[in-house]
């Protein structure tokens, strides 16, 4: 089985959650796991104006020029995961999911957020409907678990995701 973790994060939550995903993945099955962290040509900056720059680019549905990646065409499984940005998912997820339309594959997506999810659910299953697969969406809410909770529930919902593979 062939496993391509694929997430943007902006400032490091996002990244600590998939890591915790793909370490967990690595210790409990004999899969191929590859990480890939999309970066976008043109990164939004990290003070106040990433509200603007960012909010903005979910608003006009930018979908932004993504740096080179490879992402393996042959995994048999995606997981996939995106800060909410202004209730959205974030733009670079959104040029990816442009990109590549996850036919046949399993698709299990994940986003870290304060307290505001809005469409993001919603978005995933439009974004994925390709996959021709039940898409299921799970949310790490600073709002309801702290931030240091996040690896452990990581984790969790891994081991879940390979109990209902092999089973
Ligand atoms: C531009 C921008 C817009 C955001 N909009 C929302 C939002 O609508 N709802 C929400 O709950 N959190 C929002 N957040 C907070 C992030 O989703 C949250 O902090 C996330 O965990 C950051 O992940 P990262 O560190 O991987 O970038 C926003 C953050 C940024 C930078």
């Amino acid at each position: 089985m062939k496993v391509s973790v694929v997430f943007y994060s902006h400032s490091g939550i996002t990244k600590r959650v998939s890591e915790a995903i793909a370490e967990e993945l690595s210790a409990i099955t004999d899969w191929k796991v590859e990480r890939l962290e999309l970066k976008p040509v043109n990164e939004v900056g990290q003070g106040f104006g990433k509200y603007v720059w960012g909010g903005r680019q979910v608003f006009m549905k930018k979908k932004p020029e993504l740096k080179p990646y490879r992402f393996d065409d042959g995994a048999d499984l995606v997981i996939l995961g995106t800060p909410v940005w202004a209730f959205s998912i974030s733009p670079p997820i959104r040029s990816f999911l442009k990109e590549h339309k996850l036919e046949g594959k399993q698709v299990f997506c994940f986003y870290t957020c304060q307290g505001g999810p809005g469409k993001v659910a919603k978005q995933f299953r439009e974004g994925i409907k390709g996959s021709g697969n039940k898409v299921e969406i799970k949310g790490f809410d600073q709002n309801q678990l702290s931030i240091e909770a996040f690896e452990a529930e990581a984790r969790r919902w891994t081991q879940s995701i390979v109990e209902r593979i092999e089973s």
